[in-house]
This record gives C-alpha cells, structure tokens and sequence, in this order.
C-alpha cells in the first residue's frame, strides 16, 4: 500500500540510538517522503552512518519511533524491514569480486522468489539505469571502475524493488567525473519512483542534486529543510567548523568545478 502524499514514508521519531552503552543518536528526527532525494551531511563521527543502521535495524532504537510506509519497525529485524522495502547500502561496496555482473546482480535477489517475467522485467529496468551493466555482464566485478562498482552496488538492491534505498557514501573514493555518474544514477532512481537517502561527504554537489536535507553534529540533527535552504543557511559551516571555530580536516570536500 502506498503512503498518501501527505505521510512521509519514513519518519523516525526522536530516535536515540547507539552501541553497547555508547550513545549516539539523541532525539533525532527526519523525515523522507515519496519520490525524493533526501541527503544527510555532517562531519566524521557526527552519527550518519549510525541513523542508517538504526533505521535498516542493525542497531535497535533505545527510545523514539520509526515508521516506514505506515508500519511501525521500531525494533523490527533487518530482515522484516528490507521486506518491507527499505534497503541499505552500506559504505564500501561489498562485492564478489571475481563472480560476473550479472552473478553479483542476482545476489541482490537472495531468498525472493520470483517469476521469470518479474525477474526479467527488473533485470531490463537495471539495465536501463545502467547500460553499462548491460555491456559488462559477463566481466568479474572486480574488473570495473570504483563508479562501475558503485553502480553494481545500487543494482542489486534494485532487484528486490525497494520503496526507498538508503546510500551511506556512495562516492567514496571515486574520481569527480565517477561522482557525476554516481549521482545521475541516484537522479534516475528519483524518476523511476524510488525515494533516497543519501549520506554523502561531496556536500555541495548532493545538495545540489537533494530535495531534502539534514545536518547532523555530534548525534543529533541541528538543521533540516529543502536541500536549497540548507545549502544557503549557517547550519552546514557551524557543522563542519572544529570546536574552537576553525575548518575541520574531515571535510565537506567541495567540487573542484
Ligand atoms: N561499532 C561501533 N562501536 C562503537 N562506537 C561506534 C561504532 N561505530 C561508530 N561508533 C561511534 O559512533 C559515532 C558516530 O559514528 P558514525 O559512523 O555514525 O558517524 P558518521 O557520521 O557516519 O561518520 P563518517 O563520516 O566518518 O562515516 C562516532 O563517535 C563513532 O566513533
Ligand atoms: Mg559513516
């Protein structure tokens, strides 16, 4: 069933999340709504890659609410909420390596059973997304660019049609023209109806390309609205200035162009 415009589709709610008896997250809100791209910026150890985990359930909430397409999953298994549609990318692409493309794209279809009209339709929408998966289905995985691998990545996520995918860095390490690819990939998953959320380091260049956005510091989120509105507010440098107020070694790491 799908959310009404008007319901996000995923909300947390006054999340506190962390690990063990550290706490990192404390009371944070987002929402990401239907069809859009929403990006998630702050410094290292600000506590993005911690949401993303608390929202896929790899780490349970201690306190707060999520919601996914009108179902309650605070403290769901990982497994019951990929089902229902919401998949993670986690940092560093984890690929077999020496298995083909096409091997690694139809692990992304593990412990689903579909028919092969449903399996080709996807596996046709994949290759639509990115041709270049098509040209290099029979290569090794560990043949491809960092960009190419990116996009396998991405891929075989999309074998099991998520509602919304969440990205955590999906241009780490990549060379600027492979960040452009990366993010005209995440832009045709916008148009085919899929909403994101994007943690990414290229700061200037995901808000560029974001509907929504947040700006997280030390576990909690100190700004959120339309990615133009962020972008041109003081959230952004109060988030990436050390504690004594000069610039942070760890980032945000502008365009060159
Ligand atoms: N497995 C873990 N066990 C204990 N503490 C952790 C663990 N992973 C992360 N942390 C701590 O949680 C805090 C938030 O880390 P997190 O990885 O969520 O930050 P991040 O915003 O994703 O940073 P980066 O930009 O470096 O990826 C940091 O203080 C980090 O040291
Ligand atoms: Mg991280």
């Amino acid at each position: 069933m799908k959310a009404p415009p008007s319901l996000p589709l995923l909300s947390a709610n006054k999340v506190d999340a962390g690990y063990g008896h550290v706490r990192v997250l404390e009371k944070v809100s987002i929402d990401v709504r239907q069809g859009r791209i929403v990006v998630l910026v702050g410094r290292n150890g600000a506590g993005k890659s911690t949401l993303l985990r608390a929202l896929s359930g790899l780490n349970r909430p201690t306190s707060g609410t999520i919601t996914f397409d009108r179902r309650d999953i605070t403290g769901a298994r990982p497994n019951a909420i990929v089902g229902a549609g919401l998949l993670h990318v986690a940092e560093g692409r984890r690929l077999f390596r020496r298995q083909s493309v096409t091997d690694n794209i139809e692990l992304g279809r593990y412990g689903l059973r579909l028919t092969e009209q449903e399996h080709d339709r996807r596996v046709n929408r994949i290759h639509e997304l990115f041709p270049i998966l098509q040209e290099k289905r029979d290569l090794p995985a560990g043949s491809l660019s960092g960009g190419q691998q990116q996009m396998l990545a991405i891929a075989q996520a999309m074998m099991r049609e998520p509602k919304l995918l969440m990205l955590d860095e999906p241009s780490l390490g990549l060379a600027p023209v492979l960040v452009d690819q990366v993010l005209a990939a995440i832009l045709s998953l916008r148009a085919q109806g899929v909403a994101i959320l994007l943690v990414e380091q290229m700061v200037e260049r995901a808000l560029e390309i974001a509907d929504d956005a947040y700006v997280m510091q030390n576990g909690r989120v100190i700004a959120g609205g339309l990615a133009a509105d962020i972008a041109a507010g003081d959230a952004l440098q109060a988030a990436f200035m050390g504690e004594h107020g000069t610039p942070d070694h760890s980032g945000p790491r502008w365009s060159v162009s």
